[in-house]
């Protein structure tokens, strides 16, 4: 076949999607737990959107962004990640105006960035994210993180490491952004071109290069700690202060800047550490962006929040040898031989599936030891058999695949028969 998977992107085969089901799970688990509410927005919207919202001097803007002109001539963007769409939302269905604030916000789905694939990177990937918009009190960017944490912790993950750093309020960024200018503008020639372009347009940017990295400069740029005003500084000092209440253990870094250009005060990333992760040691990352909601449009109405891949979760979970429970398996495979027992395994599926069973049977014309097999594989604990003479007798005949002995049931007892035995199976 010449049709091949797009670049970047995977199938999720029957036996994976139990994972993701599994994960997507403990997602709506938690979010209900801190009170968090689902948003589903569509997966393309203007361009001009992430334009604004994620900054025009991005890599993701410049360089990532599946964009398209549609059929009545607009350009439309696949969404490369979350925030922006839900602050959209958030601005045009005027959630600000409701009684309930801050909004507290949570979503799964695809993104898309044309990014270079490699393990952990892809260019479809399943963002699960929370957004909390509608308050600036740091007991949110505690609770924001907490959540993060719980639900790495709750999979059974360790190793993990949260990077926090602060990227103070538009005063302290503009303090900061001057004092960067003027550390790399005399040697800004030795440096690549998209740092010679990000000098005037965002030199913060210059600090996460990953060609330059290396650079003397680099290690001696001025640090946002240094320029944060008294009122940054109290607030980056409560959201420390309340971590350290809930027993969070964190680090800072003031060289962690975030890719996108939304973001002011809190910033935070979480790592993973160990061997065999590969180049990719960033599971998540988030932070605050008190101007976003404005500049889409809306009234003044601070945010914050955090993303994270399902792709690098599961690969942080298979490096560390972490199992999740399988989900696989049915409570009981009917094997029925012949055309009448046939149809009767179909009316009995029928009432076992409504008794809340689940159950299965074959289709392929299979022999007994063939259908034996089919109901190993898929995992059944209980066989019943069906053939010409049990239903001549009005019986089946279930087996234990676990223990392996058998039992005769008049067919009319036998949907009990099979709650009453998977009811003990539970005990
Ligand atoms: P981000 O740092 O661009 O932030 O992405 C967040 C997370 O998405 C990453 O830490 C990683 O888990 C995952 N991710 C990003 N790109 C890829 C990729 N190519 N392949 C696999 N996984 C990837 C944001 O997207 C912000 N919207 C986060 C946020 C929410 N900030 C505030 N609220």
């Amino acid at each position: 076949m010449d049709i091949r998977i797009p670049r970047g992107t995977q199938d999720i085969l029957p036996d994976d999607a139990r994972r993701w089901q599994y994960i997507e799970d403990k997602i709506h688990d938690i979010c209900r737990r801190f009170n968090y509410a689902e948003i589903r927005t569509p997966i393309f919207e203007q361009t001009e959107l992430f334009q604004r919202g994620v900054g025009d001097t991005t890599d993701i803007v410049q360089k990532e962004m599946y964009t398209f002109t549609d059929r009545g001539g607009r350009s439309l963007t696949l969404r490369p990640e979350g925030t922006a769409a839900v602050v959209r939302s958030y601005v045009e269905n005027k959630l600000y105006g409701s009684a309930v604030q801050p909004q507290k916000l949570y979503y799964i789905g695809p993104m898309f960035r044309y990014e270079r694939p490699q393990s952990g990177r892809m260019r479809q990937f399943v963002q699960f994210g929370v957004e909390a918009i509608g308050s600036a009190d740091p007991a949110i960017d505690a609770e924001v993180i907490a959540l993060a944490v719980d639900f790495y912790k709750e999979l059974g993950l360790d190793g993990l490491k949260l990077v926090l750093n602060s990227l103070g309020d538009s005063a302290s960024r503009h303090a900061h952004r001057e004092a960067l200018i003027k550390h790399f503008r005399p040697q800004i020639d030795e440096f690549c071109d998209d740092c010679k372009n990000r000098l005037e347009a965002n030199p913060l940017r210059i600090l996460d290069c990953k060609t330059d990295k290396e650079h003397p400069l680099m290690k001696t740029a001025p640090s946002i700690l240094d320029y944060l005003n008294e009122q940054s500084q109290q607030y980056f000092k409560t959201v420390k202060e309340l971590l350290d209440e809930m027993g969070i253990a964190y680090e800072v870094d003031p060289g962690l800047v975030r890719g996108l250009d939304y973001y002011n005060n809190t910033a935070f990333e979480i790592m993973i550490e160990g061997k065999g992760f590969g180049a990719i040691t960033t599971l998540m990352g988030g932070g605050r962006y008190n101007g976003l909601v404005e500049e889409i449009g809306g009234p003044e109405s601070p945010g914050i929040g955090f993303a994270l891949s399902i792709e690098r979760l599961l690969m942080a979970l298979d490096t560390q040898g972490v199992t999740l429970p399988d989900s696989k398996g049915l409570d009981c495979y009917i094997a029925a031989v012949g055309e009448e027992p046939s149809k009767r395994a179909v009316a009995l599926m029928t009432e076992l599936r409504r008794a809340g069973i689940t159950c299965d049977k074959d289709y392929t014309a299979k022999k007994m030891k063939g259908q034996f097999k089919a109901a190993n594989r898929l995992g059944a604990l209980y066989t019943a058999v069906l053939g010409e003479d049990e239903l001549e007798k009005e019986v089946i005949t279930v087996k234990s695949m676990t223990e392996g002995n058998q039992e005769e049931i008049p067919l009319k007892d036998f949907i009990s028969y099979m709650k009453n035995k998977l009811e003990d199976e539970k005990k």
